[in-house]
């Protein structure tokens, strides 16, 4: 059975532009509840560990350098099929190829300044959220 959990980062390009408020209320519009807030700046090594699994890709560098140049927001969402459903709000990875209304489409600047991220798969979920909070800061059910 598909989890009801998904870990939402705005990246420091949103976050700089003011779109914190926007995005969230297209978020909650969606039918998400958001179950933990924060806002943040992750170090180098914060975003090198986030994004471990991009360690050996191209881009990573460029990533790291942009996911650790200013504040985000990081958010635990609830919804019914979490994950797959907030991949549709916030569409492809590359804004150009994003489906009109998306977050992405909305709110991203370019694809490596993509405006929002989304876990891709359960695990994912369950490891994100840990990493940005502890179990006494979320709701595994929705109130
Ligand atoms: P995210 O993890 O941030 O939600 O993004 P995603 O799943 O859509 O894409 P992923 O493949 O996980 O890549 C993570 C982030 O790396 C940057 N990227 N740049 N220049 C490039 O070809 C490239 N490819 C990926 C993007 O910022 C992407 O969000
Ligand atoms: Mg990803």
């Amino acid at each position: 059975m598909a989890g009801i959990k998904t870990l939402t980062m705005i990246k420091p390009g949103a976050v700089h532009n003011r779109h914190i408020g926007a995005i969230l209320n297209m978020i909650e519009e969606a039918g998400f509840r958001i179950s933990a807030i924060k806002s943040l700046k992750l170090s180098r090594e914060d975003a090198e560990e986030f994004y471990a699994e991009h360690r050996e890709r191209p881009f990573f560098n460029d990533l790291v350098e942009f996911m650790s140049s200013g504040p985000i927001v990081a958010a635990i969402l609830l919804k019914d099929n979490a994950v797959v459903d907030f991949r549709k709000l916030i569409g492809s990875t590359d804004p150009e190829e994003a489906e009109e209304g998306t977050i992405r489409k909305l709110f991203a600047a370019s694809k490596s300044k993509n405006a929002i991220h989304g876990s891709d798969s359960d695990e994912s979920a369950e490891r994100e959220s840990t990493f940005f909070f502890s179990k006494k800061e979320w709701l595994e059910r929705e109130p």
